[in-house]
This record gives C-alpha cells, sequence and structure tokens, in this order.
C-alpha cells in the first residue's frame, strides 16, 4: 500500500527518524497506539492495521476526522483552494483571529475548522503551532505570497488508509488515550521532550514539564507490566535517564527542525528507549 506523508508541518516531527523507529519496532503486535500521533511521521511509515492515534490538540485530531470522512473531507479540500485564493497577510489574520470569540468559533462546522488548521500551519512563521493562555492560535504571517495547503494525492491515500483499516481518532490526555491497551499491544510515546535549557516546547496551552514526564514514565511503566511493547522517545538528559534505567537505551542524532535562527537548530542527542529488546540489528 502506498505510504501517506504528513500533511502539516509539527514541532518533534518524526520523519528524520522514521525509519530507525520502523528498525526498533517489535515484528508483530495486536493494536498500536500513538498517544501523542502529532503530524504522524511514524504512524504513516508504519501503517498498521488496527491503531488508535491520540493528541491532545483538538483542532490537530479533527483534521484527521475530517480527512476519515467523505463529505468533510471533500468540503474541507473545497475550503482548502479557497484559502489558496486568498491568501494574504491581511486574510491571514483575519482567518487566525477567528478563535478570538469562542461562542462563535464553537459553531463553525468540522471541516472549515479543519481547512483553518492546515491553512493556518502552512500560512503562519515557520509552521509553528502555540496558543495563549486563552487558547487562542498566536503564531505570526509567515511572509510567504502564496501558500499550497495540501497535496490531494497524499490526502487521499490517508483516507484510504483510515478507511481500509481500523483507525481509532481520539483527543484526550495521553494517559486516557492507553486506558484500553493490552498484552501483546505496541505503544509509542512521543511527548513533547524534556530539556535542562530553555528549548521550544508549549503546544498546547498546557506545558508539559518535569511532573508530566514523571507521570509518563508511570504510565509507561504500567504498560509494561501489562505486557505490552511500549517505546518512547525523549531527549537524553539526566531526569530521562533516571526514569528509564531499567530498559533499552537507543541512541540517535537528529536534525531538529522548529526554532526560529538557524543557530537554534543544532544537533542534539535523542533517545529511544523500549521495555523489549531489539532483534533486528539497529546502528
Ligand atoms: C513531539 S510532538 C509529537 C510529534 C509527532 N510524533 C510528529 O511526528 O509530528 C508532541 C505532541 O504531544 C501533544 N501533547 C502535549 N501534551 C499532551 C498530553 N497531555 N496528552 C496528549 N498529547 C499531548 C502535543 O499537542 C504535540 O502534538
Amino acid at each position: 500500500m502506498l505510504k501517506a506523508k504528513p500533511f502539516v508541518k509539527w514541532a518533534g516531527g518524526k520523519r528524520q527518524i522514521a525509519n530507525k523507529l520502523l528498525q526498533l519496532s517489535p515484528e508483530k503486535f495486536d493494536t498500536y497506539y500513538e498517544p501523542f500521533v502529532g503530524g504522524g511521521a511514524f504512524l504513516f511509515e508504519l501503517a498498521p492495521k488496527k491503531a488508535v492515534i491520540n493528541d491532545y490538540n483538538k483542532e490537530l485530531m479533527n483534521v484527521y476526522e475530517c480527512i476519515k470522512n467523505e463529505d468533510k473531507f471533500v468540503l474541507m479540500c473545497r475550503e482548502l483552494n479557497r484559502h489558496e485564493v486568498s491568501h494574504s497577510e491581511q486574510y491571514y489574520y483575519q482567518i487566525r483571529d477567528l478563535d478570538k470569540n469562542k461562542k462563535k468559533f464553537n459553531k463553525i462546522p468540522d471541516y472549515k475548522r479543519a481547512a483553518r488548521t492546515i491553512y493556518l500551519n502552512k500560512a503562519c512563521f515557520n509552521g509553528l503551532y502555540r496558543v495563549n493562555s486563552h487558547n487562542e492560535f498566536n503564531v505570526p504571517f509567515g511572509k510567504k505570497n502564496q501558500v499550497n495547503t495540501y497535496d490531494g494525492v497524499n490526502l487521499g491515500i490517508l483516507y484510504t488508509y483510515f478507511n481500509l483499516n481500523d483507525i481509532k481518532i481520539l483527543a484526550v490526555d495521553f494517559e486516557d488515550s492507553v486506558k484500553t491497551a493490552k498484552k501483546g499491544d505496541f505503544i509509542y510515546f512521543d511527548p513533547p521532550y524534556d530539556s535542562d535549557t530553555n528549548t521550544f516546547n508549549s503546544y498546547t496551552e498546557n506545558g508539559f514539564g518535569k511532573e508530566e514526564q514523571i507521570r509518563l514514565s508511570k504510565v509507561f511503566k504500567e504498560l509494561d507490566k501489562r505486557g505490552c511493547y511500549v517505546m518512547i522517545s525523549n531527549y537524553n538528559t539526566s531526569l530521562i535517564q533516571e526514569l528509564y534505567k531499567d530498559y533499552y537505551f537507543h541512541y540517535i542524532k537528529a536534525q531538529r527542525n522548529i526554532g526560529a535562527k538557524a543557530k537554534d537548530r543544532r544537533c542534539v542527542e535523542e533517545v529511544i528507549i523500549t521495555n523489549f529488546e531489539n532483534k533486528k540489528g539497529f546502528d
């Protein structure tokens, strides 16, 4: 089957290391869970037949829902064509600021909200997703004269993938999203990364601090006890080394893509941690 590509640029996107993640994945598993799916780079690479995908970001998960639903899919693409034709700095701010009036915003049909999310992602500065304390998208205009909001073939591949397979889409906290996981299931966690310095990690209205990393490690251990295959990526910080010291560490070097200045796009050591041995010879 043809594989889809991410339809949005997403902070922490896993396209660059998708092959490494694939090498480390178990050969056989039942349901695949991805509680922090973001742009879906690894999901699309793995293309499992049964999956539960989740992200706290409701606007993003609404896009997945709309791609899966035939009627909404068609309407969303039409809306995206409209955004492309109308694109300008003034238009960008008009669409961006729709969420300032929550009453009106909540009445906007799903497919229009989905098209807005994609359009903002393509037209904003550096493909960032950032909201303020009122949950209002606040990334400035990306200064592009023209935007291509979608690749119809790619979205078509995704539509087919979602409809030919058993893919459940959620928008809840990561802990709730794995409640149904059982022995033999495979869970890949790609959370906002831990950091000892001040790097970009505010994806949602709630940040993801040390306490969240600790809560996540408890969920990891609980799934391990249940007999699931569990894999997580993160930075190789002292906290992460301590939390996962009983598991298998695999080291990789990857270039992060989010960061306004070239000097911020430095190489950092990333780790992939698993609760199972790798038999495919990861290097
Ligand atoms: C590192 S990104 C995932 C990137 C993704 N793997 C990709 O390839 O694009 C982390 C994601 O976690 C989500 N997130 C943050 N806190 C969360 C929570 N408590 N529960 C579920 N998702 C959360 C963010 O919205 C963000 O999309």
